[in-house]
């Protein structure tokens, strides 16, 4: 089954809103596969975002998403990846439709509250820099 990398960010943290988030997923009908509060480092901020290292925001943006606590979780589904894209919205608040998660929550394109996996690539990329194998669960809904 398919598997996505997501991740509150710290502003998404720091407003309460960690559990209005997992909730939409949830509601949707994806498995939660693994999810953590944690600290990210400088280097793996750097790493996690290298596509950008040439963007004049680098630097913003692991600053950023280092500033505090950040809630990274794995959720598994069918198309989970391009519908959870969907469902945080557009990158930029802006021009996020409201009812996504960007733009319910969010105003600003650097503090846009939520990250997702791009691409299956990208998703397999990221689980892997975030999770350890063992971190993950895989399992049936029975009830
Ligand atoms: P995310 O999906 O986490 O992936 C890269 C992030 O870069 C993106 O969300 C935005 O938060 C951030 N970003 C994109 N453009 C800008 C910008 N112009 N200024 C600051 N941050 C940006």
């Amino acid at each position: 089954m398919e598997k996505t990398f997501l991740m509150v960010k710290p502003d998404g943290v720091q407003r309460n809103v960690i559990g209005e988030i997992v909730a939409r997923f949830e509601k949707k009908g994806y498995n939660l596969a693994g999810a953590k509060l944690m600290q990210i480092s400088t280097e793996l901020a750097e790493e996690h975002y290298g596509e950008h290292k040439e963007r004049p925001f680098f630097g913003e943006l692991v600053e950023f998403i280092t500033s505090g606590p950040v809630f990274a979780m794995v959720w598994e589904g069918e198309n989970v990846i391009l519908t959870a894209r969907q469902m945080m919205g557009a990158t930029n608040p802006k021009d996020a439709a409201p009812g996504t998660i960007r733009g319910d929550f969010a105003v600003t394109v650097g503090k846009n509250m939520i990250h997702g996996s791009d691409s299956a690539e990208s998703a397999e990329r990221e689980i892997g820099l975030f999770f350890k194998e063992e971190e993950l669960v895989s399992y049936e809904k029975t009830m």
